[in-house]
């Protein structure tokens, strides 16, 4: 079967480029020659990250009343990683070429020599990956402390402290959007493994009888938020976890896939991760983390269920999924078809012609009206033609032209970005026009 994003034939530098030139992505410290799998988000980079992060905590805090956010520090006590198991666990094994000096993960070669120049490798050695620093109010006295490698921790470390002042009772979740840091090897592929990046995480504690049916919940919902802010089926799938594969903490895990341009790789893991982080820190700290079954009068040490979503993954795959190209009048049209909620921009204002000074003041009045409701633009520095294909490959839903007629009729044209069907309404009617569109 030819699957939607073959048929499209997308390729990687095509989105990458168009993020450069339209400032969705840079590359970090560009001016310095860069940072390698460090990336910065431009203007248009940020509105759709923010609509994307927006969108999940609506659907998993707003829209539903039994899980609680967070917002947790990045850096945390450095015994908080040795009770989870990643000072020891959290470590890639790694090779290096004798000859060209080349570091590989050592589970994804094929071949016993060095890929790149056949030369001979080393033993595997473990390489953690979590990023070192460390305080240092005194010179030399300071500890070690790590970048957070995943936000959960700082979920687990704050049960009580949640579970206590929002007295939740089973099951209940706690969710967080937050930068994480890994200081991975295979990098490449654009900002698909990035050291610096952002997950969305719940850990959501439930009583251990009902932890299989909660997960099993889990697999759908998440996936279904996928689907539902416009992700191609064709292009998603789940795929469970071998038990080699598993985390060390790990009882059962499904990855949520998407065929990236290159390959089906992982877009967010949900793993039932048991009571074993409770337990770890309830063990190191010495404090008790569980919580008390009023019913039947006894303590639980509830069991974890873990939606864990990279926010700058489900942005490449949403921008993917989005990328179109099409032939209008033997000219190609590229088109971001991205989900009313995800597109950074709403609307365009566009005048006609940029020398009748009435058309651009009616322009920007009519910009200045719909802007406290909606992200909105305003470009009047070029033809109609290029104006529209601008924001055609950023995705904007709606392009309003005012034109010389508009001066007259008082009316101004509204272009669908994915139809292009042009429609005529009243100047005074365009805020209803955009709301009745645009509705959540
Ligand atoms: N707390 C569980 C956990 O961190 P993970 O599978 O290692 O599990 C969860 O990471 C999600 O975080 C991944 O599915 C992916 O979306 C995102 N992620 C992990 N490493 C990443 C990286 N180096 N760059 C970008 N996103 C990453």
């Amino acid at each position: 079967m030819i699957n939607k994003n073959e048929q499209k034939e997308i390729d990687l530098a095509k989105i990458a480029n168009l993020c450069k030139r339209r400032g969705f992505i840079f590359q970090s410290s560009e001016i310095f020659g860069g940072l390698s799998s460090v990336w910065d988000y431009g203007p248009l980079g940020v509105e759709l990250k923010k609509n994307i992060k927006d969108e999940w905590w609506k659907r998993n805090i707003y829209q539903r009343n039994d899980i609680e956010g967070l917002d947790a520090s990045i850096l945390m006590n450095q015994d908080v990683w040795k009770a989870s198991g990643h000072l020891t666990n959290f470590a890639d094994l790694l090779v290096d070429c004798k000859k060209c000096k080349k570091r590989f993960r050592s589970d994804k070669l094929d071949k016993p020599n060095c890929p790149d120049c056949g030369g001979e490798l080393t033993q595997p050695r473990k390489f953690n990956l979590m990023f070192k620093t460390g305080t240092s109010s005194v010179e030399g006295q300071g500890q070690d402390i790590y970048l957070r490698p995943e936000t959960a921790q700082g979920i687990f470390v704050n049960f009580s402290n949640v579970l206590t002042s929002s007295r939740r009772k089973l099951p209940f979740g706690i969710a967080q959007i937050g930068k994480a840091f890994r200081n991975e090897i295979t990098t490449g592929n654009f900002t698909f493994r990035s050291r610096e990046f952002e997950q969305m995480e719940i850990e959501y504690f439930v009583d251990p009888d009902q932890a299989d049916k909660s997960y099993e919940y889990w697999l759908h919902e998440r996936l279904n938020w996928y689907l539902d802010l416009g992700i191609s089926k064709d292009n998603l799938k789940l795929r469970q976890h071998k038990k080699d594969e598993l985390a060390h903490y790990a009882r059962n895990c499904h990855d949520i896939e998407y065929l990236f341009p290159f390959g089906w790789s992982e877009l967010e893991g949900i793993a039932n991760r048991g009571d074993y982080d409770l337990r770890q820190h309830a063990k190191a700290s010495g404090k008790e983390l569980c919580y008390f079954d009023a019913a039947k009068k006894e303590k639980v040490v509830p069991y974890v269920i873990e939606p864990s979503g990279g926010v700058d993954r489900a942005f490449l795959a949403f921008l993917i999924d989005s990328y179109n190209e099409e032939k209008v009048k033997s000219e190609k049209r590229v088109f971001l078809k991205l989900h009313k909620k995800l597109a950074p921009i709403k609307a365009a204002v566009l005048p006609l012609l940029k020398n009748r000074p009435e058309i651009i003041e009616t322009a920007k009045r009519l910009h200045k009206d719909i802007m406290s409701s909606y992200k909105v633009g305003y470009d009047d520095t070029a033809s109609i033609g290029r104006l529209y294909r601008r924001q055609d490959e950023i995705g904007t839903l709606y392009c309003v032209t005012v034109d010389v007629q508009s001066l007259d009729d008082k009316k101004v044209t509204v272009r669908d970005r994915d139809t292009m069907q042009q429609v005529r309404i009243d100047m005074s009617n365009l805020k209803n026009y955009l709301d009745d569109n645009l509705k959540q």
